[in-house]
């Protein structure tokens, strides 16, 4: 157990991107209230996590982690968490077809509401207000009201986090991701992409194999692996107050667990030197995740390591670059090295949205496909020039056909970008843009283990 650690030891340090409540009694209040809430995940579960993760930075498997980039009331409703449930399924079928190694599936969902901001104020004409910083901090109208930070958010975050994970774990248990199903998860959406043409063999493919399978005498209905799969929840870890309020001490170890979702990740503008967000993760045993930055130094971000893992657990790390297209290949290595050379074990995991956000003419936020590939390829070339394994994705995805990204094989120009833009904070990735990053992960995947059996030959 971390020493000199307790939930709330955070309070001693600075603590970035919180919001300042103006109702100290009502925070108070909704922090009591929810620690006598049932924890959303068991510590069991983040435990077996963290031994998939551990398999993934020995370079036996691929991390998949997607989803919004910020959860939203407004889009709440049970298709939107079926539909990106099903897209990231998809993926993870493309990768581990591919690639013939397991794939950790983890959603940025039930959980991804705080945001943190730029700036801490936005404006608009002569109108300068608080930003908006997620839906369980504040409200996303312009208005002065909306903008105030209301502590009761955190409750409604909590229970639409509660009903999420319920779906999620009943799709996943419960015969929706029956490997049999692949063909279904085909049917009501993008028939335009090239890449559901690929899609279909694929799963033609896997339907011939456990037709072979059964022929054999295999029962796949009495095959666990095949009857459904592993999901995980994850999301930044940026609302203090909550998070402390979900972390419980867990009977069977003894440990603290944030039973807020599996994963939990510190966000680039909070892992600082001396950061509570750094203080508050490095005592509860979940996995974590720590986002890199072009403005990361390797010694710092050695020092993250001996804080948040100092006995060099495998799994516990998950090291998520996000460097820009441009700057990744230059800024990844010394990163790289520094770890390397220190033998600690992480998951290195590549985030190709936050380093590549553009305006657009039209004046929407937006990433162009091209670019998002291209880091992705700058990532799988640093670590085959490194010899380290590649070994995930991170990205803001949905499985509905937004139109927040430009580009991709339905090309989504400029001017179409204000046909169906929801996203409450980043662009993501529609689920055809989605899938054809899969089928381009899937052939660096395989490019990878390629080499490898070159050298080893
Ligand atoms: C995010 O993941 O939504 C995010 C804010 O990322 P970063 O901390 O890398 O900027
Ligand atoms: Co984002």
């Amino acid at each position: 157990m971390a020493s000199n650690w307790n939930a709330s030891t955070w309070r001693g340090f600075e603590a970035r991107h919180l919001p300042a409540y103006p109702d100290a009694d009502k925070l108070d209040a909704v922090e009591k209230t929810l620690a006598s809430y049932p924890p959303l995940v068991f510590a069991g579960e983040a435990r077996a996590l963290k031994a998939e993760l551990a398999e993934v930075a020995a370079g036996k498997g691929f991390l998949l982690q997607g989803g919004d980039c910020a959860e939203s009331f407004a889009e709440f409703h049970p298709n939107n968490i079926r539909d990106t449930f099903r897209v990231l399924l998809q993926m993870a079928v493309v990768l581990t077809f591919a690639t013939k190694q397991p794939v950790v599936k983890v959603g940025r969902m039930a959980g991804q509401f705080a945001k943190p901001r730029s700036s801490p104020v936005e404006k608009q004409g002569d109108v300068e207000l608080p930003s908006y910083l997620g839906d369980n901090i504040n409200g996303i109208d312009f208005s002065p009201e909306s903008r105030i930070p209301d502590p009761d958010r955190m409750l409604r975050a909590y229970s639409q986090a509660a009903a999420t994970l319920n779906l999620l774990r009943a799709f996943a248990g419960g015969g929706y991701a029956n490997l049999r199903q692949v063909h279904q998860w085909t049917l009501d959406f993008m028939g335009r992409s090239p890449w559901a043409d690929k899609f279909t063999d694929l799963a033609d493919r896997i339907g011939e194999s456990l037709d072979f399978m059964e022929a054999c005498g295999v029962d796949p209905s009495t095959v666990p692996q095949l009857q459904g799969t592993s999901f995980f929840t994850s999301h930044e870890a940026l609302l203090l107050p909550y998070e402390q309020a979900l972390t419980r001490q867990d009977s069977l170890t003894g440990d603290w667990y944030d039973t807020s979702a599996h994963m939990l990740w510190i966000g680039d503008r909070t892992r600082f030197d001396g950061s509570a967000h750094v203080e508050f993760l490095r005592g509860v045993g979940n996995p974590i995740g720590v986002k890199c930055g072009p403005s990361l130094e390797p010694d710092l971000l050695l020092k993250l390591l001996d804080t948040l893992n100092p006995s060099r657990e495998a799994g516990r790390i998950t090291l998520i670059s996000r460097f820009g297209h441009e700057k990744v290949e230059a800024g990844l290595p010394p990163l790289v090295r520094a770890v390397e050379r220190e033998g600690h074990p992480v998951v290195w995991s590549c985030d190709p949205m936050h380093g590549n956000v553009v305006k657009s003419d039209s004046g929407f936020k937006t990433r162009p496909f091209d670019r998002i590939l291209s880091e992705v390829k700058g990532f799988f070339a640093v670590h085959r020039a490194e010899g380290t394994h590649a070994g995930g994705i991170h990205i803001e995805m949905t499985g509905q056909d937004v139109t927040e990204c430009t580009g991709g094989a339905v090309a989504i120009t400029d001017e179409r970008l204000a046909d169906r833009y929801h996203t409450h904070c980043d662009p993501r990735l529609n689920a055809a843009q989605s899938l054809e990053l899969a089928f381009l992960l899937a052939e660096r995947l395989n490019l990878e283990r390629a080499g490898d059996k070159a050298e080893a030959a």
